[in-house]
């Protein structure tokens, strides 16, 4: 029951690793789990798997949309008057060369993935501040290390979310409020369904993690001191290799996706 009498917020929970987080935290004693997107059919089924005894509230809300997002967080604040913890974790991906690509489907990926981040953490880090407790999980990707060919709108967007999470994470010593990355590798969701992966992607991804194993990092996310938590932690080595001989990698990584 770590998350006992706590209330927590997360993004993109109608499918995927927003739903199934919201189902552990529901499971690990939170006391009201806040689901956001832009799919209330959807949040309303996944309503009906979590914990009976947890408090449960929808908002619909595009999280790429600025005035909509502080719209939503209001109403949140008005009601709940402050949160614990805040799960960035909505997020799209646009599959396709930047010179293929309409400017509007590069704004979209960065406005759904970082300003939408950026605007939840400026609706509730002020509360968290003054009441000396919280916790921020952005949901990231292995992607916020690696640049991916055709994906260079998402690696973007994820790279400046780490970017952003390290800048915060420093401002915010000694303040009981802390930030944490949460980078997964390919996982099995709904997000490779965009029309613009058709016949793009391979027909195994290789090493494809379960939603539920992301969901576990961001519940430990969720009270450590830690910057980021890549998962599965192996991986990291990938990331110290790109960083210390990314002469050596890159050309690894260019040449194994195709256009
Ligand atoms: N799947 C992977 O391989 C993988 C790997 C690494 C990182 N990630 C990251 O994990 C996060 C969750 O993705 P997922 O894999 O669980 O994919 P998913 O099943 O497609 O879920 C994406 C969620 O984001 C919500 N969303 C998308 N655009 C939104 C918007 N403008 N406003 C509000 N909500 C929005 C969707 O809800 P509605 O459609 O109902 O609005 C949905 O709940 C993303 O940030 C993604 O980048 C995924």
């Amino acid at each position: 029951m770590k998350f006992k009498d706590q209330i927590i917020a997360i993004t993109g929970a109608s499918s995927g690793i927003g739903k199934q987080a919201a189902v552990d935290f529901s499971y690990n004693g939170a006391k009201t789990v806040i689901l956001i997107s832009r799919n209330i059919m959807k949040l309303n089924q996944v309503k009906k798997e979590l914990n009976p005894h947890c408090n449960v509230e929808i908002y619909t809300c595009d999280i790429s949309k600025k005035k909509m997002v502080y719209e939503v967080g209001q109403n949140i604040m008005e009601k709940m008057g402050a949160i614990d913890i805040l799960v960035n974790n909505a997020g799209i991906g646009i599959y396709g060369k930047v010179i293929d690509q309409t400017i509007e489907d590069i704004e979209k990926v960065t406005s759904t993935n970082y300003l939408g981040m950026i605007y939840f953490t400026k609706i509730f880090l002020p509360s968290m501040i003054n009441n000396k407790r919280g916790h921020i999980v952005n949901v990231a990707s292995l992607a916020a290390s690696f640049g991916i060919p055709c994906m260079a709108a998402y690696c973007g967007s994820k790279f400046a979310m780490l970017g952003f999470s390290e800048s915060l994470s420093y401002e915010l010593k000694n303040t009981n409020v802390g930030v944490t990355v949460v980078s997964p590798i390919a996982v099995k969701t709904n997000f490779f369904d965009n029309e613009s992966f058709k016949g793009k992607m391979p027909h195994k991804l290789g090493y494809v993690l379960e939603p539920k194993i992301v969901s576990k990092a961001i519940l430990r996310a969720a009270y450590s001191k830690r910057l980021e938590i890549v998962v599965p932690f192996f991986v990291r080595s990938a990331v110290w290799l790109k960083h210390t001989f990314p002469y050596l990698i890159n050309p690894i990584v260019s040449s194994s996706f195709k256009e």
